[in-house]
């Protein structure tokens, strides 16, 4: 290749020149061997060669460290729940209940009916009568698939599929038994004594008080028959008399519910709400103690699309020999998992999950891969982590990982995520907690509402955690029985991982060890990141967030103080300015001078990868980038003929965040070289042009492709 990158700009001048005239849409080729080596990928290299010292050092530090008391003790096991509440053999016979309301819902194909098996014995009639579950019955395809919505929406039905009761083993109880009546207040329009209000049909104050608890709340009022009241606060108004509170409860006429501005409030028995343990101050980052064991966090990258580039660089600014990195790659996307797995192999903390899903947005299959992932990584014995810290491609860190670990390092044994807040009644409703859901055929059906299991607290927020290492071991391996029974029903969840951990921490042991703080800031701005995006694969609508521009770097700034680490999302194809500021903010002028710090390249096609990539229209296009790259070379020498082998990949060229070309590399021989080379063309397109033939006709436009 050194003879053509010599020649290069030579003859591309000529050429340029001699062919001004003949395209009205020409490309000008440049024949240059690009040096865009991973220039991010050396620098984890020179990282490398420290490993070995600092191995032996983290050993010793490890030796020395034990585990904090409150951690040594083992949960106590209750009464178990079975794995399963119904049995696989089980045959349902459904059919349609015709007087349910059909308008908007196909009728059922007959083949698609249950074919009743004789030697098994197990057998239950149901009739689907779910409004959302007939819709999906529908809509699915395959038998397989209808049947399993089916089995599901009858067995929800009956109350099967998870326990309706399940007890939390928090050990912080409140200062009054659940129950405990505190007498008949006086309430006001204006200003209400208790914060959400929900009305029940049934209500009656076990109803109340079991409503209030699943939202987390500490106080239940029942008010005017069907009004019930939840608050972590009363008695802003005076106790009145008894017979004030005298209606009767429709969900019980032997006791009463209130009356017109007179609630009867009762304890739900939990423990009142803690001040956050880890404040939001970063005073223990800059006064970093040595002598606190320092953790070491396993951070668990789950990455998909083709920004190879973006997710090396991630990796290369969270990089350290102590910690460790576990990547999955989603099923479908091969190329990513292509690039990636050399790096396992080069570093003994860099590994690639041993199973990959093909996860869907908000689907069950999420919390599924979380746990086999914290299965692999609670298997590796060389691994000593103390954090499991979740990133994807589009997260970025904010604060350099030293900071982060000095934070953990002080609050070891806290669990960090993030609450919604205070409204947990309303959270619930959006985020489709009150819906069974089933995931089939890669799409998440809505099977219809159902009832939460009662006795537990439930709460739930960001998807992104930091969580400590044996309340993830608690989390897979305890049988516990809100363990076993909050997996049952989490299967038919949507969004999973946004709750499952947050309910599983407050009802376990470790409801203690909760720091409201995950560690990341998202970007919302919810009037552009809120539509039905994904109702393709989900029936729901959900919100993204948006991704950070250049101008947001003032905002980023403003968490300077705060222990936040992380930001996202941060998305290069779209503006990478805004990722040099910060890599300029956190590391100075240290990667400043990388020759490529201001391009950004993203894979389209490649050779190996069959999978993602096959696009007619664009291998079309750059088979003619090629052959006129051929032809150049001809009309230079005779002896310049090359002979196409392949075309090896091609690829997105940004510079300063705008389309400046595409790189297509292939394979080629001369008849004077022994073997093949890889050449590469960077294809540009001209700013200006002419028609050719003005007189002449142009023809009829044959494709245009826009993406
Ligand atoms: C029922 O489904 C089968 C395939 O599942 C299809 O061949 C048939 O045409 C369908 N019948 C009706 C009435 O839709
Ligand atoms: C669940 O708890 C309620 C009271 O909170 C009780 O009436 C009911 O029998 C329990 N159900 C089961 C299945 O234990
Ligand atoms: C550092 O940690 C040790 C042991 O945990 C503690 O005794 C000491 O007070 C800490 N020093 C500072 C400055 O935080
Ligand atoms: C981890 O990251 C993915 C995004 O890649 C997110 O959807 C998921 O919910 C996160 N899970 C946890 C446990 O943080
Ligand atoms: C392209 O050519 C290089 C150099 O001869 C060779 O090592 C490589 O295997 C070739 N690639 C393909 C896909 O043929």
């Amino acid at each position: 290749m050194a003879a053509s990158r010599v020649n290069s700009d030579r003859v591309c001048a000529r050429i340029c020149h001699k062919y001004k005239y003949f395209f009205y849409f020409s490309f000008c080729l440049l024949c240059l061997q690009f040096f865009i080596g991973y220039n991010f990928y050396a620098v984890i290299q020179k990282k490398l060669e420290s490993t070995e010292e600092w191995k032996r050092k983290a050993e010793e530090q490890l030796k020395r460290l034990t585990p904090p008391a409150s951690f040594q003790a083992k949960p106590a096991t209750f009464s178990k729940v079975p794995k399963k509440l119904y049995h696989d053999n089980e045959q349902i016979h459904w059919h349609i209940d015709d007087s349910a309301d059909v308008k908007s819902v196909p009728s059922l194909n007959q083949s698609d009916k249950f074919k009743p098996n004789a030697d098994k014995k197990m057998e239950i009639t149901c009739v689907v009568d779910a409004k959302e579950a007939r819709s999906a019955i529908s809509r699915a395809k395959t038998v397989e698939c209808k049947q399993e919505i089916t089995k599901v929406a009858c067995l929800a039905k009956e109350g099967r599929l998870y326990p309706t009761n399940l007890t939390s083993l928090c050990p912080f109880k409140g200062t009054y038994p659940k129950g405990h009546y505190f007498g008949c207040y006086k309430d006001v329009t204006q200003q209400r004594d208790l914060a959400v209000v929900k009305e029940l049909a049934q209500n009656s104050p076990n109803n109340c008080i079991e409503f209030c608890l699943t939202a987390g709340y500490l106080y239940a009022g029942l008010q005017y028959t069907k009004e019930c009241w939840c608050g972590d606060m009363y008695g802003l108004y005076d106790k009145v008399l008894e017979s004030s509170c005298s209606s009767k409860c429709p969900g019980d006429p032997t006791l009463t519910c209130g009356g017109y501005l007179s609630q009867r409030i009762f304890s739900t028995g939990l423990a009142e709400k803690k001040k956050n343990p880890a404040p939001l101050v970063t005073d223990v980052i800059s006064s970093s103690n040595e002598s606190t064991a320092r953790v070491r966090i396993v951070f668990v990258l789950t990455v998909s699309g083709r920004a190879v580039r973006q997710v090396k660089r991630l990796l290369n600014n969270i990089y350290h020999p102590q910690h460790y990195y576990y990547f999955h790659v989603d099923s479908r996307h091969q190329y990513m998992y292509m690039e990636l797995k050399p790096l396992a192999e080069k570093l003994p903390n860099v590994r690639m999950s041993g199973q990959r899903f093909a996860t869907i947005w908000g689907g069950a299959s999420l919390l599924e891969a979380h746990f086999s992932f914290i299965k692999d990584l609670l298997s590796f014995v060389d691994w000593h982590w103390d954090y499991y810290i979740n990133l994807s491609e589009s997260d970025y860190p904010i604060k350099t990982i030293e900071s982060l670990v000095s934070y953990l390092s002080k609050y070891k044994g806290f669990n960090f995520m993030k609450s919604h807040g205070r409204d947990t009644p309303t959270f619930i409703r959006k985020q489709g907690l009150d819906q069974n859901f089933y995931e089939c055929e890669n799409h998440l059906w809505r099977i219809g509402h159902r009832e939460l299991p009662k006795g537990i607290r439930f709460d739930g927020g960001s998807d992104w955690v930091g969580l400590y290492r044996d309340f993830c071991s608690y989390a897979l391996n305890s049988e516990d029985e809100v363990v076993i029974g909050l997996k049952q029903m989490f299967s038919y969840t949507l969004l999973p991982v946004e709750s499952f951990f947050h309910i599983l921490l407050h009802n376990s042991v470790f409801c203690g060890m909760w720091a409201d703080n995950n560690l990341h800031m998202t970007n919302w701005r919810r009037k552009q990141g809120c539509k039905c995006q994904y109702k393709h694969i989900v029936d729901w609508c959900g919100c993204s967030p948006n991704d950070f521009h250049a101008e947001d770097f003032d905002k980023i700034l403003n968490y300077e103080g705060k222990p936040i680490f992380f930001a996202r999302k941060f998305e290069p194809v779209v503006d990478q300015e805004i990722i040099n500021m910060m890599d300029i903010h956190l590391f100075g002028g240290k990667y400043q001078d990388t020759i490529s710090f201001k391009y950004f390249w993203q894979n389209e096609y490649h050779h190996l990868d069959k999978s993602t990539t096959g696009n007619d229209v664009t291998r079309t296009f750059y088979d003619s980038f090629i052959r006129r790259t051929v032809r150049l070379f001809q009309s230079k020498s005779s002896r310049c003929a090359l002979k196409v082998k392949e075309i090896l990949e091609v690829n997105l060229l940004f510079y300063l965040d705008h389309f400046n070309g595409l790189v297509v590399q292939f394979n080629a021989s001369l008849s004077e070289w022994q073997k093949s080379v890889p050449i590469e063309i960077l294809v540009q397109q001209k700013h200006y042009y002419k028609i050719l033939n003005p007189e002449g006709h142009i023809g009829r436009l044959q494709n245009l492709e826009i993406k």
